[in-house]
């Protein structure tokens, strides 16, 4: 009954999986770079990005459809951090407009749950886009400086975590020593 709305869903499921290979790519690589507040933020919206697929293979199944599970194009194996943010604000524009015309193509074929739901994902990854146009501004704005910063944090954390477990072990070995110690 609603082959034509199948076919729509498949699609956006292949770009959704896409998104979630690229944005864990990017992810894994800001990680290694030491930059958390970015590789945190791929990483988060890579999840939002499979719960996307879910809700999307589950309209399919609703509709007595198969979810195809294919890929929309193949990861970009970019890992400058500007270009990354760059790739992840085109495809989220990307999104949008084919959310909003499948929405329109939907109401067309009179199927309007399937209509509701691509438009709940066009208003998503507008604020997937917004978040990343907003670190692009960082980035511009503040340059190598807000990408120091961050790495800058995470050393800082892993020094106040190493401190606070040496501190902890002393306590545990050497209180009962007396004021001068004995192992420290
Ligand atoms: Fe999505
Ligand atoms: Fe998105």
């Amino acid at each position: 009954m609603h082959e034509k709305s199948i076919v729509l869903l498949n699609k956006a499921v292949a770009d959704e999986l896409s998104a979630v290979h690229q944005y864990m790519y990017f992810h894994f690589h800001l990680d290694d770079q030491g930059y958390d507040l970015l590789s945190s933020m791929f990483r988060r919206i890579a999840i939002k990005e499979m719960t996307h697929a879910e809700m999307l293979a589950e309209r399919i199944l609703f509709l007595k459809g198969e979810v195809e599970m294919d890929l929309a194009f193949p990861v970009e194996k970019i890992q400058d951090v500007m270009e990354m943010l760059k790739k992840a604000a085109a495809m989220e524009e990307d999104a949008v407009l084919s959310y909003n015309k499948w929405t329109n193509e939907s109401a067309a074929n009179a199927d309007s749950v399937t209509k509701k739901l691509f438009e709940q994902l066009a208003a998503e990854e507008e604020g997937h886009y917004d978040q990343f146009d907003l670190q692009m501004e960082q980035v511009e704005k503040f340059g190598e400086r807000y990408l120091a910063l961050q790495s800058i944090e995470k050393k800082q954390e892993i020094r106040s975590w190493t401190s606070s477990r040496i501190n902890f072990i002393k306590k545990l070995y050497c209180e009962p020593c007396g004021p001068t110690g004995f192992f420290f």
